[in-house]
This record gives C-alpha cells, structure tokens and sequence, in this order.
C-alpha cells in the first residue's frame, strides 16, 4: 500500500527541514536565504552543507548528498522511505494511515506478535518452578535475575510441544508457528518446537519488537547455539543482539563481542553498551546499522585465532564507514565474560582505557605473522608493516607508527619512513597515470552517471524545472512543452511530475517526489535546484528556457525533414 499523497504533504509541511536537520547539525546562517553546516554524510571541515527553508531542501556542495525532509531522515537513519515516512510522523504526531489493508505488513505484524507471545511464555517458564534447570544454569554462569529481565531471558522446556501447543491455544495457526521459525514440520503432519531445552535470548531490534530467538543448549551438547531461521521478520545478517539496549547507552562507543554471553555479562558489569554479531562474523549491513548509534566501536574478538580473524575483517568493514575503531584484547582469558567474571569490571574498563588502536593492533598481528627475530621474518615484517603504513593518509600518524614499527621490527626508525615515503611516492605515481589515461577527475556524487547528450537543452530543461518548482503560478496561462520534449530521461520524469501536479492544481512536495525517485535522482534533483535563479525575471527566464527546449524538438523535425529530402533525392538518382 503506497503512502496517501495527502499524507505525505501534509507530513512535509508539518516537518520543517531547519528544525529537522537542526536536530543533527549545527546550523549557522552565512549571508543569503541558506544556512550551512558541517556535512553528516562526508568528513570535512568547513562547512559546505546548505538547508534552504524556502525550497525545503539539504544539499551539500562537498559530497553532492541533498533531498527534502523525508531523503534527510531516509539518509541520516538509514531507513527506507517508509521508515522514514514513520519516523517523521512520530515526530510530527501524526498517526501513520492505516496500514492494515498492507497484506504484508499485517502478516509481519502477526509473526512479531508471536514472537513477543512466544518470548513471554519461555519467560514464565524460565521463572516459574519447572525452570529449575535453566535457573540452575543461570545462576552458574553469574547471571543476575535484573539481567535476566532485562534481556527478557526464558527457557524452552525439554518437551516436544510446549511452545506450540501454548500458542495454538492463543490462537496462532501452525503456519504462523512455521513462518516464525519456532515449529518444524513433523513428518505426519503438524509438527514440534524447533526450540527445546535451551536458555533463550530474544532477538529484539531498534524498534523494540522481538525477531527471533537464539537458544543456548544447557549442558555441553551440540550445536551449541539454535537460532531462528530467516524469517519475514528475522534476518541474522542485519540485526544485532543487545543493540535494543546498547543504543541508550552514553558511553558513546559501542563494544562488539561474539558472544551472547558476552553481552549479558558486560551489560551486568555496567557496560551497557555491548553488543553481538548473532553468530556471523560483522556483516556491512550491521556495521552500517552501528553508524546510526555511535561513532566508535570498540572490537572484543575472543582472543583465539578465529577471533583475531573476525576482528581483521570487522576492522575493514568498519573503517569503510569512518567509523573509529579501536581493539581491546583479553589476555589470560578465552572471552570478555570469562575475563570479567576472574577479573572484575575495573580490570576491564582498564582495558579499555589501554585499548590499543587498530593500527597498534595490526602491526601486533603482523609480528605474530611474521616473526621478527630472524632476518627473514624482520624483512617479511619490514616489507608488510610499511606497505600498512602507507596507507595512512596523516603524515604525523605515519610517523608514529613507522616508530612503533621499527620498534618491534629492531631496525632504525627512518628506515622505515623512507620506505613508507617511497611507496606512498609509486603508489601516487599509480593513480596519476590511471587518471590521465581515463582522463577523468573525480566528479560530485550528485553527477555521477549522469552524463547529459545534449547539454544544452539540458541546462534550459533544468531550469525550466526549477523555475516551475520555485514558483509553479509561473505556469499559469502558458503552453509548456511536453517532458518528451525534453532531451534528458531522468529530467523529463521530474518534468512530467511536477507538470502533472501543477495540472491537476496539487502542491508540489518534495515528499511525494522522495517515493518515486532515488536517493541519487534525488539528489540530483536538489543540486539543479540550488542553481542560482532570478525569480524577478522568471517570465523572461521561462520563455528562454521553453524556447531552447522546443527549438530542440524544431531541430530535430527538421533534421527528419532534411534526410527525408535526402532519401527522396537518393531515390530519383537512383531510380
Ligand atoms: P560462543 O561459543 O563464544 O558463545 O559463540 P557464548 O555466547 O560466548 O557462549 P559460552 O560463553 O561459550 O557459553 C559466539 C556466538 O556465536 C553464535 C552465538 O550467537 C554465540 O553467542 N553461535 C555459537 C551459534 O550461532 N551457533 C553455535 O553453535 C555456536
Ligand atoms: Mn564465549
């Protein structure tokens, strides 16, 4: 079901960009109707991103990034456009329209109130007397019964049906109890609970709704762990366990453990910013989700050899987001909560406040590589930690670290920078020569992949949509060309658009728009609205433009005239 027009107007009018973007960059005003700001979708360090209140709009001149008030949430909160559509509504205290006629979304709606019914009932029984054993396992792992609430923790009786037949008597359906992932099929119809005597952990996202479960087995048996399958509502890859709870959290870093365990014993430690990949090693999708909540992750891997390997990888996943990373080790323990439980939370805040960067880190997984106490292992070590460093952008950093390096290699510091230096010097030589070859320089985002065929027309149509955009009474009582017209695809779909609004005597909304085109179209569209445009000559301006982009239609009628001329004269030679 698409979202009502008359909704999505409404809901832009009543979201003012300032005061929207306000809430998440500093707005000063400069000189003209524009305010800037520090860009939030690129690093820079003098302002380049404007927010227009007369056209409601957000462009950055840096990065090309702009929209309405709907791109910006969709953007900054990494949400979709409905999503953001909701986000704003809250906002704006306007109850979303009825979303029950949405076929999906009420099946959605049933399978998450399963889960939350199905999250109660392992609960109570987790806390009532037949929970004995889990209580038992509980109790012996350290966990507190406020954790234990907190995290909504139950347990899932050693019965076939317990789970199932509870529901069923909710009235939940077996193929609800199927798409949730908590029944498997039995082989003579109906079937039993795919969690059994486990200590169970929902998985409850951003919003508060319970997902899905991952059940720890209670004794040494195996697999160790059962999660919920991919479901409607469920999706591994995208969520993370505890971010429910780390999100609130003001220590503004957020630590990433394996573990569930982990996650549970930091949260009681007082670190109640702890969170855990669900099993998979860090996925970009819940990397991205973390840029939503803090700018610092902090990785505690378990300190065996696969551990050290998801964090390498977690390390470049991060780092492609601008996140700052730093490694905290656990030494003389196998994971953060065995740490915790020999050491105390103190000794762990210590680690944190010791926790080496990520630089520090992989120097120390080089030389655990490459051993430097031989003279093979030293030039092996040497050969990999320069080529690390060149990679750093900041000369002082590299400096640093080619120190650091040439520290544990047992070799003269400027050995090392010279050859950091050298590299960086071929490595520029690289990308010079690759550029002049592709003759290209970087271009803006906004511009990217679209190359106009005929920049003429194309400059008239962007302002012809401008001008209609900025003052759309413009249009009143004139014949405006048709988007076919238009020399421009992309272009003409915005024309034909606000054409048919300003037809049919509707508003112009940005937010409307925001639905139909992408975040890029999007952006587009906002970086030819910012073009400077004279309104007081605006009549002037619009004929301009009409004639520039009807004359190329004339040109190309007559083009056609020309050649049939040519043909019928081909014709009688030949003929
Ligand atoms: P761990 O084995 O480190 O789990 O696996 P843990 O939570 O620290 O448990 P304890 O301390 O050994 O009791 C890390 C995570 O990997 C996933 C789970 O999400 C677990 O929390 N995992 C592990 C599975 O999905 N399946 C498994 O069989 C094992
Ligand atoms: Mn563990």
């Amino acid at each position: 079901m698409p979202i009502p027009e008359r909704f999505l107007d409404e809901l832009t009018e009543r979201s003012d960009i300032v005061e929207v973007v306000g809430q998440y960059v500093r707005l000063t005003k400069k000189s003209g109707a524009n305010l800037f700001g520090l860009c939030p979708f690129h690093s820079e360090k003098t302002p380049s991103f404007s927010v227009s209140p007369d056209k409601q709009i957000y462009h950055c001149f840096g990065c090309g990034k702009g929209g309405g008030v709907i791109n910006f949430i969709m953007e900054i909160e990494n949400l979709d456009f409905r999503d953001a559509v909701a986000f704003l509504a809250r906002r704006a205290n306007m109850p979303m329209p009825e979303e029950a006629e949405g076929e999906d979304s009420s099946r959605r709606g049933r399978l998450l109130e399963l889960n939350r019914d199905a999250a109660r009932f392992f609960y109570d029984r987790l806390v009532s007397s037949d929970g004995r054993a889990a209580q038992e396992y509980v109790a012996k792992r350290g966990i507190s019964g406020a954790m234990v609430r907190n995290f909504g923790l139950g347990f899932a009786p050693n019965e076939w049906n317990a789970l199932t037949d509870a529901m069923r008597k909710k009235g939940y359906t077996d193929r609800d109890l199927l798409d949730a992932g908590l029944m498997k099929p039995g082989k003579k119809g109906g079937g039993y609970d795919t969690f059994r005597n486990r200590l169970m952990f929902p998985v409850i996202d951003v919003r508060g709704s319970v997902i899905g479960f991952s059940g720890r087995i209670l004794d040494d048996g195996e697999p160790k762990y059962l999660n919920s399958p991919e479901t409607p509502v469920f999706s591994k890859s995208r969520n993370l366990f505890g971010l429910n709870l780390a999100k609130k959290t003001k220590r503004g870093y957020i630590i990433l453990v394996e573990g569930n365990i982990d996650v549970v014993s930091l949260h009681q430690a007082g670190f109640d910013c702890a969170v855990a990949s669900l099993g998979t090693s860090l996925t970009p999708e819940q990397a991205r989700l973390l840029t939503r909540y803090t700018k610092e992750v902090i990785l505690c891997y378990d300190s065996d050899a696969a551990g050290k390997k998801a964090a390498q990888r977690a390390i470049g996943i991060l780092e492609k987001l601008d996140m700052k990373v730093r490694v905290l080790q656990v030494t003389g323990a196998k994971d953060p909560d065995e740490f915790i439980r020999r050491n105390g939370a103190d000794a762990f805040a210590n680690l944190i406040e010791g926790s080496a960067g990520q630089m520090e880190y992989r120097l120390a997984v080089l030389a655990e590589q490459y051993p430097p106490d031989t003279a093979e292992g030293k030039v092996d070590f040497f050969r990999a930690a320069a080529s690390l460093l060149a990679a750093i952008p900041n000369a002082v950093e590299r400096e640093v670290y080619a120190a650091r390096a040439a520290d544990i290699a047992g070799v003269k510091k400027e050995a090392v920078s010279d050859e950091v230096e050298r590299l960086r010097r071929s490595k520029m030589r690289g990308a010079k020569k690759k550029e002049n070859r592709d003759g290209t320089r970087p271009i803006p985002t906004a511009r990217r992949g679209i190359r106009y065929d005929d920049p003429r027309s194309a400059r008239a149509e962007e302002g012809l949509i401008r001008l209609l955009y900025l003052d759309p009474g413009i249009a009143r009582g004139r014949e405006l060309p048709e988007a076919s017209a238009f020399s421009s695809e992309l272009l003409g779909r915005f024309y034909s658009e606000l054409l048919e609004r300003i037809r049919s005597g509707e508003r112009i909304s940005l937010g409307v728009l925001a639905g139909r085109f992408t975040s890029e179209e999007m952006s587009h569209f906002t970086s030819l609205l910012e073009a400077p445009e004279d309104l007081a000559n605006a009549d002037r301006a619009l004929e301009d433009y009409i004639a520039v982009i009807t004359d190329r239609g004339a040109e190309e009628d007559e083009d056609l005239a020309k050649m049939a001329e040519k043909m019928r004269k081909t014709k009688s030679y030949g003929g």
